[in-house]
């Protein structure tokens, strides 16, 4: 046997007993792994019925390094995937497949500690016909993102952010992510300070605009919603032969939140072409195209529930959320590299420098894209 066949085998077997675990009738027939995700370790199983039928599932690890406390991160979950199903089924009876649902497993729970595994695991209905892309590359894909993002949000609209728990505390509060930068240049680790003048003197000049959203959700003037906070276009399931959207998934950072975050992280996604660790900052910028089909696909989903001050402020949160990742980015290389893995010197200097230069550009074009939002706003009015 090749040591290629071995492993596979090892694998297969891993798969079939993390499988036994939870309620997946059927005999086992093979098991893959997906590799395409950055955070879970992610197995596809298929399993024959008793009638010939080949079912698929997908068994996840939790990564309990990134999530302290998986077990809480499964109640939010489980919270979301049965009000989804909920309200899909009361609409249609035959959508429960195109969204994800949580096998329960032996002990009861919707989850299992398997120490042999390394640790917590989950199953979830394979979502079959679809696929997923990895970056966003034509403005088709851009709208579709914007389209499932805002149905997830239409879709938790109704249900209590205080039923579900921040898993990662204080995720988008941009005025503190800052105050840690500048506590990482006062000391300065690293002696890195001085290389990133030109950084840390352009994010004082925009510093006083930092808290705006926040501010205003503690005056009340934005809902505090359920949000995603990973809108990336690889966890939207896109439909296999229309290329259209049927669900998003990765629910694990679902949490009480600002539906402008979620927004501002796809301008920062799926509007620029470079990659965020591009060197060639001429390369690096907002293409309004891209923009204008993600915000067209966001509103024809989340336009039914978003209040005036959300979409007041769409352009305004792409610059905050570009912003705030390019702080964490720049405050890991002062720090010396803890948090973001890198792959080069400097390389999370280069990610900062890029995505500093991505706000750049899109504060550079904010009221074109804010004139851009009315202008659909209108039309949906009339
Ligand atoms: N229920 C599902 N049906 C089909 N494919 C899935 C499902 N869940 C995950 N995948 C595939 O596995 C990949 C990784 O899963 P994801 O939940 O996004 O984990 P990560 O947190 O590691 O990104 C996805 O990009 C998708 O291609
Ligand atoms: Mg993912």
């Amino acid at each position: 046997m090749s040591p290629e066949q071995h492993r596979n085998d090892a694998v297969a077997e891993r798969i079939a007993h993390i499988g036994d675990q939870f309620a997946i009738g059927g005999e086992f027939q093979y098991g893959e792994e997906l590799r395409n995700g950055h955070i879970n370790t992610t197995y596809r199983a298929c399993y024959k019925t008793e009638d010939g039928h080949l079912d698929r599932y997908i068994l996840q690890r939790i990564n309990d390094y990134v999530f302290k406390d998986p077990a809480l991160v499964m109640r939010n979950v489980e919270k979301v995937t049965r009000h989804i199903i909920w309200k899909l089924m009361r609409r249609r009876r035959d959508a429960a497949g195109q969204t994800l649902t949580l096998y329960p497993a032996r002990g009861g729970r919707n989850y299992i500690y398997l120490p042999e595994c390394g640790g917590m695991w989950r199953c979830y209905n394979n979502i079959e016909g679809t696929h997923t892309y990895d970056v966003v590359e034509n403005t088709r894909q851009a709208y579709q993102a914007g389209f499932a993002f805002g149905s997830f949000q239409d879709l938790v609209s109704d249900m209590n952010p205080v039923d579900i728990k921040e898993s990662i505390p204080d995720f988008h509060n941009t005025p503190r992510r800052y105050e840690q930068l500048l506590d990482a240049a006062r000391r300065d680790p690293q002696q890195r300070a001085a290389e990133c003048s030109a950084e840390l003197e352009l994010l004082a000049q925009w510093a006083p605009e930092f808290g705006k959203l926040i501010e205003m959700q503690i005056r009340g003037e934005l809902p505090t919603r359920i949000t995603h906070n990973d809108t990336k276009i690889n966890n939207v399931m896109l439909d296999e032969e229309t290329d259209n959207a049927v669900c998003v998934i990765d629910l694990d950072t679902v949490m009480p939140g600002l539906s402008l975050y979620d927004f501002g992280d796809m301008v920062r996604t799926a509007t620029c072409l470079a990659r965020e660790d591009e060197e060639d900052l001429s390369l690096v910028c907002i293409q309004m195209p891209f923009f204008e089909s993600l915000v067209e696909g966001y509103l024809d989903a989340a336009n039914g529930f978003l209040t005036p001050n959300e979409t007041d402020n769409l352009a305004f949160s792409g610059w905050l959320i570009t912003t705030e990742i390019g702080i964490r980015f720049l405050t890991d290389y002062l720090e010396g590299d803890r948090y973001f893995k890198t792959e080069k010197p400097g390389h999370n200097l280069i990610r900062a420098r890029n995505q500093l230069k991505l706000a750049q550009s899109i504060r550079s074009r904010m009221p074109a894209m804010q004139r851009y939002v009315q202008r659909l706003l209108k039309a949906y009015r009339k």
